[in-house]
């Protein structure tokens, strides 16, 4: 689906996104600013001082709310007072480390956080078409070479991965139990999940992720420390499952009940990278870094081999990856490199999006 086609979809359309403070809802508030969408962002602040969101302005593109998603109320009086047509719901406690030493919370902001949003959907008047994010890291993984299909069993070994796990399986409960497709001229809610590989690109400052902590070492000139060098990830820059996620939501538009599903979202299956290698083109690209591997045996448990099977959305949406891993790692250091240089970073955001949809006036 190219740029005209999503824009007639969202132009004028009311869509609710929560986690707009994020790395992929910043990304999210300024691909549906051009494509004529009126926002609201519920989330927390951002966490970081020079976060994606401060550096875009991204308040400036949207109706901005700040609140938890654990306030059940709050969700639920944003939600009826906005009307969305569309809802992306990715806010989230979204770190493998951070959920090892905060699970409790990471469930209750994962997992409330989604039941509080779909609960909500009970008290719309009119037809709105709900989105949520979980993450490749729902299937249970058997470390296995083939990539996991959506119709695969869900698992999660850490507390992030099975808190997203619980969120399909909530969502997958309240479709059937009160959003039925087979029942939808009487609820007009249609609700699918989407599942996305390991996502880099501009702007993600987390900690305990690899393009951040690479770039900091960047930064400063000093050793990267690599944990698992060997983990093969569905790497893909933040902007294809974003699109993948706005395509799916048009096509829900047109026909609420067929696409009332999950979808997989994801590189090639060919053509996914190691961490080791990731990293070697990421400095080649920079011109200059240094890293070295730690064997420290007393790290959490992280997946190590993970691949995405991506033909349902190929078939189904004829969404396609536009970028190979090269492309995506490129596209991803070019911004920090513009950072790096001082360059009016929201101009640059924007003018990565309009290359990507080939819109560049
Ligand atoms: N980044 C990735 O590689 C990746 C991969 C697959 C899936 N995802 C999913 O995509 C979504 C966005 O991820 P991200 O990388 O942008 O994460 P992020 O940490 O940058 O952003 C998370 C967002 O959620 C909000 N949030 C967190 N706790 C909240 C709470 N209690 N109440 C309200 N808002 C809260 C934050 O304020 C922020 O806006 C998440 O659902 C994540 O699980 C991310």
């Amino acid at each position: 689906m190219n740029f005209n086609e999503l824009k007639s979809t969202y132009e004028g359309k009311r869509v609710l996104l929560t986690g707009h403070t994020g790395f992929k809802g910043t990304w999210m508030t300024l691909m549906l600013k051009l494509l004529g969408a009126e926002v609201k962002g519920y989330a927390l602040p951002p966490i970081e001082h020079n976060a994606l969101y401060h550096e875009v302005r991204a308040e400036l593109y949207c109706d901005s709310v700040i609140a938890d998603v654990r306030n059940r109320d709050k969700v639920e009086r944003e939600i009826t007072k906005f009307n969305p047509d569309f809802i992306f719901h990715m806010a989230a406690q979204a770190l493998v480390l951070e959920s090892y030493k905060n699970p409790v919370e990471t469930y209750q902001t994962n997992v409330m956080g989604t039941l509080h949003v779909l609960d909500s959907l009970k008290s719309l008047d009119y037809p709105c078409k709900t989105i949520v994010i979980t993450t490749d890291k729902v299937y249970e993984n058997f470390e296995r070479e083939e990539p996991y299909e959506e119709s695969e069993r869900m698992g999660g070994f850490d507390p992030y991965s099975n808190s997203k796990a619980c969120c399909e399986l909530l969502t997958s409960s309240y479709r059937s139990s009160f959003f039925n497709p087979d029942k939808y001229n009487l609820h007009r809610q249609s609700i699918a999940t989407v599942r996305s590989g390991n996502v880099i690109g501009g702007g993600d400052w987390s900690g305990n992720r690899i393009i951040p902590d690479l770039v900091r070492s960047l930064f400063n000139n000093e050793m990267l420390i690599v944990r698992n060098p060997k983990a093969v990830r569905p790497w893909q820059h933040v902007l294809e499952p974003l699109h993948g996620y706005l395509t799916l939501g048009a096509h829900m538009d047109k026909d609420p009940i067929k696409y009332a599903t999950a979808y997989n979202f994801g590189p090639n299956v060919e053509d996914q990278l190691n961490v080791e290698e990731l990293i070697k083109e990421a400095i080649r690209i920079w011109g200059s870094g240094n890293y070295k591997v730690s064997h420290n045996q007393n790290q959490p448990h992280e997946a190590n081999l993970l691949r995405l099977d991506i033909e349902k959305a190929k078939k189904e949406l004829n969404w396609t990856p536009q970028f190979d891993s090269k492309k995506a790692i490129s596209y991803t250091l070019e911004w920090y490199k513009a950072v790096h240089d001082e360059k009016d970073i929201k101009e640059f955001t924007f003018d990565q999006i309009k290359t990507y949809y080939g819109i560049n006036e």
